[in-house]
């Protein structure tokens, strides 16, 4: 037997009891006659104590036991004289009459704390290392949790827990694919799945009525705090169903991970904001609704014949109030204008007004207005003295309104309503069906082609379709999109139109989803769903700046596994046996 205790399980009525642990040296200190060592193991650390009197030998054996040792501890559990109440273990300790060192370890090329000294890039190559930290482990633990209670919520609800091919061929979600190439179907490739989108909605022609899944995806896109090539969706898909069922349901879903994980209760209905309110107040369909501060539209007020060109010029002239912020001093108000230049947020200049303490307001363009005027800015933004407005202008609308979210949510982490403590929850609904892409000069699905357009909307589908809204949702908490899904076209002719107006030939629409709209001619129920991504949640609630810590064996920026060299050039003879040619990049 290795151990009949954890690490992390001992305490005061423990006492006297004869106990084996097994773990992972921690630290040695020798203290003359005694020498205490910290043995980790997922549960705990435990003290454990070597007496010179008592057994020389075997504190001289304690004395050379390195950090990440890992060894065997037989001894008697006793209360300690100092107690550490900040350690679960910290009343007892254990006087160790035997020790067994089970395997040696290097020196670790970082401190196995929580404040290590390690950097990301060493952290990640020893990442087997990183997760026996406390503070990385713990996310584990949370995922693990996380995603038992979105089993048990959902197999309470009666889904099926189905699984899904991983080589399959392309999907619709619009990233690229990580392809596979197929040593025995020469010249050909497999697409890993950027969603098992297409195969849930085959499971509802098949019957299945109620599906999920806690499965990879895989997309080849930039990567940012929230996006990993490959990450983990709770995908999920019902039949018979309207958008409000769906809602509801994963409404539910996340209240009761709230309560189960969190333990907070949330009684409310999640608020439903529209995608186009969500654009006007928030410039973003994501919005960060823990704190207030909305847009307000001042092209009316300040944009007409005003002598300002900037402002007369704009197509959209619009303002945030930061409450309180009149206090910022010039170097800071220059930041700000730096922040809304760079290259990412790209505007041409920040305008601000002041609100003095006696009520009067004070602007960066005060030759081009009134105070009269100034007063009906305040009037406009709701502003009192101590506060500060701040304005953008710009020639393209949702340009300058995504620029001035930017800046919100700037304002936001500078003002402190952001707390990671704080939860703010709320489903954007409406979606346009559609969005023009300048790179591919057409028009493109917002959500995926499958997304059923709305009802009252499916008239225009011909005349207008960039007017046309979809039954299409996505759950937002604090600015960060936790999941989406939308109701799906279940009906073979609409699909055919929609592939039309997204510029697929019928031959095209024929290769790359025929087998769907196949299916959809043998009785294929009216269905909806969602999925929700699930490193996004769990890192959410760990409060967490990227999901990178709450995934085991994560990516880098450029995509790189840095502990196993992934990718890595292939063998001329695997190549050669995949018909594969690599062109240096300069010959292309
Ligand atoms: P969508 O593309 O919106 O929808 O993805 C669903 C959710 O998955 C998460 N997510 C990601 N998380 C980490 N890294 C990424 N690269 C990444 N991309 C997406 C987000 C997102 O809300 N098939 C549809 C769902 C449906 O219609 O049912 C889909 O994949 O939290």
């Amino acid at each position: 037997m290795y151990r009949n205790k954890t690490c992390g399980e001992l305490r005061l009525a423990d006492t006297g009891s004869q106990v084996i642990l097994s773990g992972w040296v921690q630290r040695v200190r020798d203290m003359g006659g005694m020498t205490f060592l910290d043995l980790r193991d997922r549960y705990g650390i435990t003290q454990i104590t070597f007496n010179s009197e008592s057994d020389k030998k075997l504190q001289e054996l304690a004395n050379s036991l390195g950090r990440e040792y890992v060894v065997q501890v037989t001894g008697i559990v006793r209360e300690r004289s100092s107690k550490n109440p900040k350690m679960p273990t910290g009343d007892i300790e254990i006087e160790a009459t035997d020790v067994k060192v089970l395997n040696k370890s290097e020196v670790p090329p970082f401190t196995i704390e929580d404040d290590t000294d390690g950097g990301d890039d060493l952290r990640m190559k020893y990442r087997y290392l990183d997760l026996r930290r406390n503070a990385v482990r713990k996310n584990i633990e949370l995922r693990h949790k996380m995603a038992m209670e979105v089993r048990r919520y959902l197999d309470g609800k009666g889904f099926l827990e189905i699984e899904t091919p991983m080589l399959i061929g392309s999907t619709p979600e619009g990233a690229r694919d990580f392809v596979v190439p197929s040593r025995m179907n020469h010249g050909q490739f497999y697409a890993l799945p950027q969603s098992p989108q297409t195969l849930k909605q085959l499971l509802m022609v098949a019957g299945m009525d109620r599906y999920f899944q806690i499965v990879k995806c895989f997309r080849d896109e930039d990567l940012r705090a929230d996006r990993q090539p490959e990450f983990t969706q709770i995908d999920c898909e019902m039949s018979f169903v309207h958008q409000d069922d769906v809602l509801e349901l994963f409404e539910g879903m996340a209240k009761h991970l709230f309560k189960e994980i969190k333990g907070i209760e949330i009684k409310d209905a999640f608020p439903r904001m529209s995608w186009d309110d969500a654009m006007k107040y928030y410039g973003s369909d994501k919005p960060d609704t823990r704190f207030e501060m909305k847009f307000v539209e001042l092209k009316d007020l300040l944009g007409r014949d005003s002598g300002f060109s900037v402002f007369d010029n704009a197509a959209y002239v619009g303002g945030i109030n930061a409450k309180g912020a009149a206090c910022y001093t010039r170097k800071q108000l220059d930041q700000l204008t730096e922040f809304v230049k760079r290259p990412q947020i790209g505007a041409k200049g920040l305008v601000y007004a002041r609100v003095e303490p006696d009520g009067t307001v004070k602007s960066s363009v005060d030759k081009f207005y009134s105070q009269e005027k100034l007063q009906e800015l305040k009037k406009a933004m709701d502003a009192e003295p101590g506060d500060l407005i701040l304005i953008l202008s710009g020639e393209d609308v949702n340009k300058t309104r995504k620029q001035l979210s930017e800046l919100r949510l700037e304002m936001g982490n500078r003002l402190g309503l952001r707390d990671k403590n704080k939860f703010s929850c709320l489903w954007v609904v409406d979606f346009p069906m559609f969005e023009w892409s300048d790179e591919e000069q057409r028009l493109m699905a917002m959500h995926h082609p499958f997304t059923h357009p709305k009802e009252e909307d499916i008239p225009v589908l011909d005349t207008d379709p960039a007017a046309v809204r979809a039954d299409a949702y996505d759950m937002v908490i604090n600015g960060v999109e936790v999941g989406g899904g939308s109701i799906r076209i279940h009906d073979s002719k609409l699909q055919a139109k929609m592939f039309d107006i997204l510029g697929f030939t019928p031959q095209k629409a024929k290769e790359q989803f025929g087998f769907l709209m196949n299916a959809f001619t043998y009785g294929a129920p009216p269905h909806g769903g969602l999925a929700y991504g699930l490193d996004r949640w769990v890192s959410l609630f760990a409060g967490l700046d990227s999901i990178r810590d709450c995934i085991a064996f994560p990516k880098n920026n450029s995509g790189r596994d840095v502990m196993l060299d992934a990718p890595a050039p292939l063998d001329q003879s695997q190549l050669d046996e995949l018909s594969l040619k690599i062109v240096e990049e300069e010959k292309k």
